[in-house]
């Protein structure tokens, strides 16, 4: 069985990616503070096996502790390929620096930043000396290569995954069973998010008028076609290991 781990998958980008890669011989653990009832039921449609484990990435210090029996239920099964799809993110809180409360910013660094680079240290730990196929790829966003007014944790929070997967690809490199790793930068697609991001004013998001028009002049695909390139490339022969790739 090909154990896929994917966070967020409740709704938006992920549970796209979810129900691209829902096949028989494929077990989704799908992890949400909601329960993604919706997801787990086009999943099994699909003839693949779905677990859902809830649980609020935000909450790092208690990462370990939630996130231990996943891995274990994973080795328990012994698997033939094992994946982790970090996708949970939040835009929030967007306007400039200062304006916020510090528990607001400590909860987007948190989920953004610390989850998946936790995350990926539980899997990489536990996983390291298995001989089979093993997959980190993190969403990444093209904000994480340019400073957007108003996004300063969000920038700065997606350029620190685009460093993390490729210093773990760097020291994958020299390991005897390598855990591949990459970024997709999935580019704009249509969820919550851009939503979100739609209804801030001009004082917290000076951009926020081409957002509004990105939703209706084609710039913004829809989520299902960009999970299915993701898709493609994470189950792909030739992973793109340490890069950073767009749709
Ligand atoms: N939308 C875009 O245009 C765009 C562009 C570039 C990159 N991205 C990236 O794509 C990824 C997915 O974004 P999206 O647009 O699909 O966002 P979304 O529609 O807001 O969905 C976010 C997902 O993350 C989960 N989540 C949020 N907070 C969580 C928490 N504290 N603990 C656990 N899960 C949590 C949500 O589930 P629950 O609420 O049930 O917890 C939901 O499933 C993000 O990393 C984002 O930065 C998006």
């Amino acid at each position: 069985m090909h154990e896929i781990i994917i966070t967020g998958a409740s709704r938006g980008f992920g549970r796209h990616v979810a129900s691209q890669l829902a096949k028989p011989g494929r077990h989704l653990h799908l992890i949400s503070r909601s329960k993604s009832e919706e997801t787990v039921s086009e999943i099994r449609n699909k003839g693949a096996e779905a677990s859902i484990w809830t649980m609020d990435l935000s909450i790092t210090e208690k990462l370990e502790e939630t996130f231990l029996p996943l891995l274990h239920s994973i080795s328990s099964r012994n698997p033939e390929a094992i994946g982790l799809i970090n996708n949970a993110g939040t835009i929030e809180p967007v306007g400039p620096l200062g304006k916020y409360d510090t528990a607001d910013y400590r909860n987007h660094l948190e989920l953004n930043y610390v989850a998946p680079a936790l995350l990926a240290h539980l899997f990489v730990k536990r996983f390291q000396k298995l001989p089979v196929k093993k997959r980190i790829f993190f969403v990444g966003s093209g904000a994480s290569q340019r400073p957007i007014h108003g996004w300063s944790h969000y920038c700065s929070s997606k350029a620190g995954i685009d460093m993390l997967a490729k210093t773990i690809a760097l020291e994958q490199d020299t390991r005897e069973h390598p855990v591949e790793t990459a970024v997709f930068n999935p580019g704009r697609i249509e969820t919550d998010m851009q939503e979100t991001i739609r209804n801030k004013s001009k004082e917290d998001f000076p951009l926020v008028d081409d957002f509004v028009a990105s939703a209706s002049d084609g710039r913004n695909l829809p989520p299902e076609q960009v999970a299915e390139k993701m898709a493609r490339i994470f189950l792909s022969d030739s992973f793109p290991h340490g890069e950073i790739v767009g749709r």
